[in-house]
């Protein structure tokens, strides 16, 4: 018998468009999507709020077990609480976006964040986009993507939409940055960046939201009943 309900992930480097992709697939199947990255800048977020400094491993791991990140749903959008407070906007600076990143290369945030992402799973019925959600979180997926595009073309992305925000930006920085991030992230030593063996590739350089959405589509009615 063909599975309904999937568990689907979508892995890639910063800017690949992963975000808008996950969210326009899910919508457009009927289920959940969940930003993990969300999560990992919660964390940035808050042992920053706490004063404890990106690499005291053991400060950030006491401070995990007393942050309680929590997704809504508010019309449509995803928004990620911490207690009761709306963190979304907050953590989506250039600043929380590499401290996100030097945050998740420590072994305490990647078991805890694993822990809760995997909960977040058990209803099934999800597309999770991230880094490591193929390969580490669930290597048993019924789908796994992995979503690339151009350097230039992700730094474009990211630089454009800092400006939409009123971020006062420079490309030559956005695209340093990403670059940066994209090293630490695929290099690291638990869970770095990287295709899982079984993922469908999809390079959205040069085509649109809409087209790579209609891919993953293709390959996930395939499956479904
Ligand atoms: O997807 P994003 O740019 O919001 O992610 C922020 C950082 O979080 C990213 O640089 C690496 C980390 N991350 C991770 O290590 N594993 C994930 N599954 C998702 C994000």
């Amino acid at each position: 018998m063909l599975k309904k309900e999937l568990v689907i992930t979508i892995d890639g480097p910063s800017g690949a468009g992963k975000t808008t992709v996950s969210k326009t697939l899910a919508a457009r199947i009927g289920y959940r999507y969940i930003d993990t990255g969300a999560l990992y800048r919660g964390i940035a977020f808050e042992t920053q709020q706490r004063g404890i400094a990106a690499d005291d491993e053991a400060g950030i791991e006491s401070a995990c077990q007393a942050i309680d990140l929590r997704f809504r749903l508010e019309g449509g959008d995803l928004r990620l609480f911490s207690g009761d407070r709306d963190i979304s906007d907050m953590i989506r600076t250039p600043e929380i976006s590499m401290r996100a990143s030097a945050v998740s290369a420590l072994a305490p945030v990647r078991s805890f964040l694993t822990v809760l992402q995997r909960r977040l799973g058990e209803e099934r019925a999800v597309v999770f986009e991230g880094r490591d959600m193929g390969t580490v979180v669930f290597p048993e997926a019924d789908v796994k993507f992995f979503l690339d595009a151009d350097s230039d073309i992700r730094a474009q992305r990211r630089y454009e939409e800092l400006k939409a925000k009123g971020e006062a930006v420079d490309f030559e920085q956005v695209k340093r940055d990403l670059v940066t991030r994209d090293l630490n992230d695929s290099s690291r030593k638990i869970a770095p960046l990287k295709p899982a063996d079984d993922a469908v590739h999809v390079d959205a350089s040069r085509i649109g939201v809409e087209e790579v959405v209609e891919t993953m589509a293709k390959v996930v009615a395939s499956l479904r009943s």
